[in-house]
């Protein structure tokens, strides 16, 4: 990091002590720090000329020694960089790097202690980090606190979910500070995960301020989190404020450290223009550069599974066997009588192979292969999965053989029920018998509470484990989507091998309940801004009452909004999650999901509303074709595409995927339309969008 700063010939100054103010390159956001009548540090925002954030206090206590007052300035520097970076893959093939930074090293005595504090203002946001360095008192510190606040000046509408140490998987609240103990009162406790209960919540969250003429939005979330707990916010409702909580180990201890140390960057996405919060990488500029020298084994992809099968209602099971309820402690597994019920079959998973390599599909995800589903139904919670032991039913060399045969990729499964601490040791036998067996990438899993169980799904040790595995993963070239690990926080900059991840309600609760469209239309302003997700999206059959007369539960969505997810919700990583029967039905539809890319040279945001809509252009990273998607809540409405994205004076043959005039999520959610019509950069389209639908375009040059 230091070598870039200085190779690029900037401004660098050291200014003499005393309060300090940086400005973003544009002028419009102003960062202003002091330290307090008592020493502490305490920083402001301003933007646009008016306080967005006003004088909010900083600080970390540790057992052995606070470094909270007693501050003076030693000294500050202060740096502009402007620099542009190649991501493996996302949404630009070119990330620009764009700030003012300024370093305030910070003295107290009785006793001594260092401690510098680092910010850097972009154009469209702050971010900032505390660093330990050596120092004459303790350098091991058990931290137990940290005093970020964000202290907001008005009753601000707030986008969040509840204050969890082990789960991210709630729908989303849009309250305010006042409203929020409301709010949050409706959930109960996921099963095993800790709910912390009181006003906390989630980062990433979302502000809009009241303002109603020109609101500002601000997410608040956190860069390159490593070595350190994952952050939630305790909200004062009634000053508008909210300070960092470290998510604790069960003992109660937050960050075990040794000096020097430096934390996760707090960041505040700031715009007016809610559009910039979805175009924005401010958190990845704040993660460090690609740490995978030889990166071309790492390939975006798209995948089908044998997954939805078991969430359908008809009784699937990831386990081979119902034996389990008779022999606890099971060891030699072909003893068992298979259930029958069992998709994770050699036969079953050559259609799942011959179905995507009919359709272009590169992967086949197959959940359930494994020994071990037994041991955790048993409920002795022994939670012992084998990485490297299949099913009596599942070949692993004629499957292997088959799909290279045919040109599919199989994708591993790893669910660890949450017991990180065999999986680590486990790992590295794991990841050799995926090579030795032709897989390239695994989805690991984390179900339950954490064993060991002095830990929480966030807490300091699994984030460890989560980049433990990464680095792991990238040792032996192999990609990963984690489903309950930490949520994302631009890591996948540093690791691109860690193509997605879960850490949200994802598509799989369209089983369980719904996604009510408001969902789809909030993540891609809060959770998506860490990285990419897993969502799972493209489910043609919405309702499980098709599978199961007594199941009435039901997807908040119609078929065309599954294709616009393709394009809200970017990742590498894509899933085609529905039955290979249900893309037989739609054939025509799924054209759309064959064509689809998932790596993007550019992307335009051109409509954007958090809880309510989205539309967005791309660019194939690998074609001259573009792509439109977007979505709607439970209200129809217009979207407005302005086309002068397109180059000039190139016509398009635009596909158009569309909710048919009566569709609507919960009556008609099948209707849909395929309509094809020439655009060019001139051409404005008024776009029906039905509620809880959504529209996917596909942009083709025409030659000339
Ligand atoms: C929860 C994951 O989110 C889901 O995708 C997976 O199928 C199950 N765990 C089983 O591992
Ligand atoms: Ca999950």
């Amino acid at each position: 990091m230091a070598k870039s700063l200085i190779s690029l010939g900037m401004l660098l100054a050291t200014l003499a002590a005393g309060a300090a103010t940086i400005t973003s390159p544009s002028g419009d956001i102003v960062l202003n720090f002091d330290v307090d009548a008592q020493g502490a540090p305490v920083y402001s925002v301003d933007y646009k000329g008016k306080t967005l954030v006003a004088p909010s206090q900083l600080g970390i206590v540790a057992d052995e020694t606070e470094f909270k007052d007693g501050f003076k300035i030693l000294s500050t520097d202060t740096v502009t960089v402007d620099r542009t970076w190649q991501p493996v893959w996302g949404e630009y093939s070119d990330v620009r790097d764009h700030f003012r930074e300024l370093a305030v090293n910070l003295k107290a005595d009785d006793p001594q202690r260092l401690l510098t504090l680092r910010f850097r203002v972009f154009d469209d946001g702050v971010g900032f980090r505390y660093e330990l360095p050596v120092q004459d008192g303790p350098n091991y510190l058990t931290v137990k606190k940290e005093l970020s606040q964000f202290n907001f000046t008005d009753d601000h509408t707030l986008f969040c979910i509840p204050g969890d140490y082990d789960t991210d998987e709630y729908l989303w609240s849009e309250t305010t500070f006042s409203k929020l103990p409301e709010a949050l009162g409706s959930y109960h406790r996921h099963s095993e995960a800790q709910r912390t209960g009181g006003d906390v919540i989630q980062t990433p969250m979302l502000i809009k301020t009241n303002d109603s003429k020109n609101p500002v939005y601000v997410n608040i979330h956190e860069a390159a989190l490593a070595g350190y707990p994952a952050m939630l916010l305790d909200v004062d409702v009634e000053n508008n404020n909210m300070s960092s909580h470290l998510v604790p180990d069960r003992l109660g201890v937050s960050a075990y450290l040794q000096l020097p140390f430096a934390t996760p960057w707090r960041t505040m996405i700031i715009s007016d223009d809610a559009r910039d919060i979805l175009a924005s990488q401010l958190i990845y500029n704040l993660n460090e550069p690609c740490a995978i020298e030889d990166t071309s084994w790492i390939k975006p992809m798209k995948f089908m599974g044998v997954w939805w099968e078991m969430f359908t209602g008809n009784e699937k099971t990831w386990a081979y066997s119902d034996d389990y309820l008779a022999k606890p402690g099971i060891t030699d597994y072909s003893t068992l009588k298979p259930n029958g019920r069992h998709p994770a079959n050699t036969e079953n998973v050559k259609k799942y192979i011959d179905f995507a390599a009919e359709n272009g599909i590169d992967g086949v995800l197959v959940e359930g292969w494994n020994e071990g589903w037994e041991d955790w139904a048993s409920y002795r919670k022994n939670r012992q999965f084998l990485f490297d032991k299949a099913y009596p039913d599942f070949d692993v060399d004629a499957l292997r053989d088959y799909a290279k045969e045919k040109g599919v990729k199989l994708i591993m499964h790893h669910e660890t029920a949450a017991n990180a601490a065999d999986y680590e040791l486990q790992l590295d036998r794991a990841f050799q018998f995926m090579k030795d067996n032709n897989y390239d990438a695994v989805k690991t899993g984390y179900v339950g509470a954490i064993i060991p169980r002095s830990e929480h799904h966030t807490s300091q040790w699994m984030v460890d484990h989560a980049r433990h595995v990464i680095e792991r993963a990238a040792d032996f070239e192999i990609m990963v989507d984690s489903h309950e690990a930490p949520r994302p926080t631009g890591l996948a900059r540093t690791y691109p091998n860690w193509l997605a991840q879960e850490s949200a309600r994802g598509g799989e609760f369209e089983s369980m309940g719904g996604n009510p469209p408001s969902h789809t239309a909030i993540l891609p302003f809060t959770r998506l801004k860490g990285g990419p997700m897993d969502y799972t999206p493209g489910l043609f059959e919405t309702r499980m009452s098709y599978y199961n007369e007594g199941k009435d539960s039901q997807a908040g969505t119609t078929l065309a909004r599954q294709l616009a997810l393709y394009l809200t919700m970017p990742s590498p990583m894509q899933m085609a999650c529905d039955l290979p029967e249900n893309y037989q039905r739609f054939p025509d539809a799924f054209q759309f999901i064959k064509d689809v890319p998932v790596d993007w040279s550019d992307s335009k945001y051109l409509e954007a509303e958090p809880n309510r809509y989205i539309t967005v252009a791309r660019k194939d990273k690998n074609s001259d074709d573009w792509y439109v998607g977007t979505i709607t809540d439970d209200k129809a409405r217009k979207a407005e595409i302005d086309f002068s994205f397109l180059p000039k004076g190139q016509k398009f043959e635009a596909t158009i995927y569309e909710d048919a005039p009566d569709a609507d999520w919960k009556t008609n959610p099948q209707a849909y339309r395929i309509r094809k019509i020439k655009v060019d950069s001139k051409t404005r389209l008024r776009q029906h969008v039905a509620p809880g639908g959504g529209t996917a375009i596909r942009l083709v040059p025409v030659a000339k």
